[in-house]
Parts: C-alpha cells; structure tokens; sequence
C-alpha cells in the first residue's frame, strides 16, 4: 500500500497537541492529529485547572481563549495552614499583578477541539499511533489504523510513554524520579465555590484544596507511595480532609464525591526531545508532579516554541531552526521540575522522623511559607514563578505578534 502523506503528523490531541495543531494548520501547514482515545474520553476527563498568566495571554493572542476567560476566574491568593496558622500568600500582589486562571482543563480541550475544527482541522480520535519507523530519508512512517502515513515531521504529544518516544534511537533517555509518597485526589460537589488554593501542612500529611466550578473542587491527600485505593473508604477520605484541611466556618462543605483517584507521584526530564524529525512535547518529554499545577502550562509552553520553530523550518529547511528546541523546553522542564520539588518538600515531611523531629519539621515549614507571604525576593520569585509571569513565543508571522511574543506587561523571569 502507498503511504498516505503528511507534512506534521502529530501524536496526541492533549493540551501540546491541539495547541500544535492549531497554529501549524492556521498557518496553512498540512497536519494529522491522531488520539488514542475517545473525544468523549478526552473531553470528560476531569485533570488539572490552574492556567498560568502567560499561558492564557499566548491562548488569547491565538482567539483561543474567549470561553475560558468569560467562564474562568481569576485568582491570585492561596494560603496555607501550618500548626494551627494560617498564611494568606497574596501572589497576585507579590508578582505585581500577575495571577492565575481557574478553568478546568477538559473544558478548555473541549474549546481547543471546536476551534480546530471550527477552522476546518480534523482530529482522528479512537486512532491510537501502534508504532513509528523512520525510513531511508530519515523522514517518519507511523502505523495507523488506516494504514501508513508519511510525515515530515512526528510530534510526540502522547504522554509519557510515548510511542514517538520510544521510536528514537536508544529511547529519549533522560533522569527519574518516584516520590516516596502519592496523592489521593478526589473530585468533589461543594455547597459553595473554592475561593483560593489552600495547602494543609499537616503532621499527618499534605492535604490540598483547589478551585475548578462553582459547585466542584478537586482535593488531594497525601498517603504512603504505592497505597491502593481500596484501602480508602468514603469515610476515611471525608473525615482526613476535613482534619487536614481544617475544614469548618465559611469553607466549602462537601457533597457527593464524584471521583477518586491516586496520582503517582513521579517526576522526570527526557535527555532527548529530538531525533532528527521526531520531536516530543508535553508530558512525552518531561512529567512533573501536580505540586505547582506546572504540568499543562509547561506542554503549552513547549507546544509554543515548537510551533515557531517548525514554521521557520518549514517548508524544507536544514532542520537547523529545530536545533535549539531541545535546549529551551529542557532548560525549562529543569526549572519546573525544581519549582515543583520546591513546593513539595513545603508541603511533605520527610519520612522516618521522630515525634520531636516532626515537629521541628512542620515549625520550619511555617518559617519558610511566612518568608514567601511578604513582600521581598522570596516572595517576589515564588508568587513570579507560581503564576507564569513573563510571555510564550507567538509565531512572527501571527497579526498581533509583537517582536515574536505575547505583549502583557508583565515583568519576565
Ligand atoms: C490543582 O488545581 O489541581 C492544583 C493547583 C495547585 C497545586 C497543585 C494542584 O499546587
């Protein structure tokens, strides 16, 4: 059979993927969208919901975010509850403005679909990419339900085991690590909205509290790494939450649990995110924990500067324009994945302390989130980097690019 062709075939229609696809295709580019899963899966699958300044100007520079900015909320304070304390973390005010979004990230995937269809994109959905091969040229074959399809350029947007990934030569590599906890989430009915993020440092493990609708919150707790959900009755993960979170006064009070869930806390950074013309974005190149609420910002971050740099490649360049891809989203994966590891040794205590040890711990944890609360450096980088302050590279050749990137006022990092 003759191979079907395409100039960028992309694997993956997540956050990288759809975000890809709708500048390249805008930009007249011949590009394949394939996803393993249902649109119906995709489009219900409730995950993360706190958009980064930058992200949300790059999306409103593209008219890509008129619902997430007449239905999502903005929110630039969190708080955290230490020893019976707690710290309002004014980061709006701190970051001299910038603040985040709150808008469920199956709702704006479910917005990023429309638009891309809307501007006459299709999206192969329940078509799952069995395998990639490069051939003689050098150039991608993936092997599709509807037979081979040649491609320019493959783009791993398919999460972290990635079929592009695992078509490099020798695998893309790269340093690991398992937490030596998970966190048990749940998707909750509320009798009233989230107002701000609330982290609970609590001797008897992390517990969080984020916004998403007006009647849903997600929460989290932290449990022993590798701990089965079976093990976590109604009961037990009502009265923990309540307990950790000091639930009470005007807080919202639980309703039905919609859904649960351990997440497994895991973080890692391919050392490859090329191979010639097979490229990886999103969580397929780097997976960072929750902590933060890094892990969607950073695939759009990537599938931003990927977009750049493949129209100026394309159409038939030295791949040179490519060349500095990998540096910049490593660079920038090793950023977040330190920002996230900071935040996580804030909310967890390390393992195997004494009583007294334990205490000690929590006190010094208070002394650290009274440090970030103020105005001053600490401050200052935390509430920058919490929110995504600076900007995302538009393409040049995109009407309101100005000098290459999203004009918000912003002071960058
Ligand atoms: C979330 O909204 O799920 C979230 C927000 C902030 C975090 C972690 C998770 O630090």
């Amino acid at each position: 059979m003759t191979p079907r062709t395409t100039t960028v075939a992309i694997v993956g229609a997540g956050p990288a993927g759809l975000v890809l696809a709708h500048v390249l295709h805008r930009a007249g580019i011949a590009v394949t969208v394939h996803e393993r899963l249902s649109r119906t899966a995709v489009e219900g699958a409730a995950r993360a919901g706190v958009l980064e300044h930058r992200v949300v100007e790059y999306l409103r520079a593209l008219g890509l975010a008129d619902r997430l900015t007449a239905e999502g909320e903005r929110h630039g304070r969190c708080e955290f509850t230490c020893l019976g304390e707690n710290v309002a973390v004014d980061y709006g005010l701190l970051s001299g403005g910038i603040r985040h979004w709150v808008y469920p990230q199956q709702l704006l995937l479910r917005d990023l679909i429309a638009a891309y269809e809307q501007a006459g994109g299709a999206i192969a959905f329940d078509r799952p990419v069995r395998g990639v091969t490069v051939d003689a040229d050098g150039r991608p074959v993936l092997d599709t339900a509807d037979g081979p399809l040649r491609a320019e350029y493959a783009i791993g947007c398919d999460g972290a085991h990635s079929t592009v990934a695992a078509a490099f030569p020798g695998g893309a590599g790269g340093l690991g690590r398992r937490y030596p906890y998970d966190w048990l989430t749940v998707l909750a009915r509320i009798s009233r909205p989230v107002e701000q993020i609330r982290y609970a440092v609590h001797a008897d493990g992390f517990a969080g509290m984020m916004p998403r609708t007006a009647d849903v919150g997600r929460f989290y707790l932290e449990v022993p790494a590798g701990e089965e959900p079976a093990g976590w009755d109604e009961p037990r993960i009502r009265g923990e939450l309540y307990r950790r979170l000091e639930l009470g006064g005007d807080d919202p009070v639980l309703g039905e649990l919609l859904e649960t869930g351990m997440l497994r806390m895991r973080g890692r950074v391919a050392a490859r995110m090329r191979a010639g013309r097979l490229l990886l974005a999103g969580d397929a190149a780097h997976t960072v924990t929750p902590s933060g609420a890094k892990g969607l910002n950073s695939a759009v971050a990537d599938a931003a500067d990927l977009a750049g740099a493949l129209l100026a490649e394309l159409p038939g360049g030295d791949g040179s324009a490519l060349d500095g891809y990998q540096r910049r989203r490593s660079d920038a994966a090793w950023r977040t994945q330190e920002f996230s590891e900071q935040l996580l040794d804030l909310l967890h205590l390390p393992a195997g302390l004494s009583p007294e040890e334990r205490a000690f711990a929590l006190r010094l944890r208070l002394e650290r989130i009274r440090r970030i609360a103020v105005p001053g450096p600490e401050g200052a980088a935390f509430a920058l980097a919490y929110a995504g302050a600076g900007e995302l590279p538009l393409p040049a050749m995109w009407p309101s690019a100005q000098g290459g990137a999203v004009a918000t006022g912003a002071t960058g990092r």
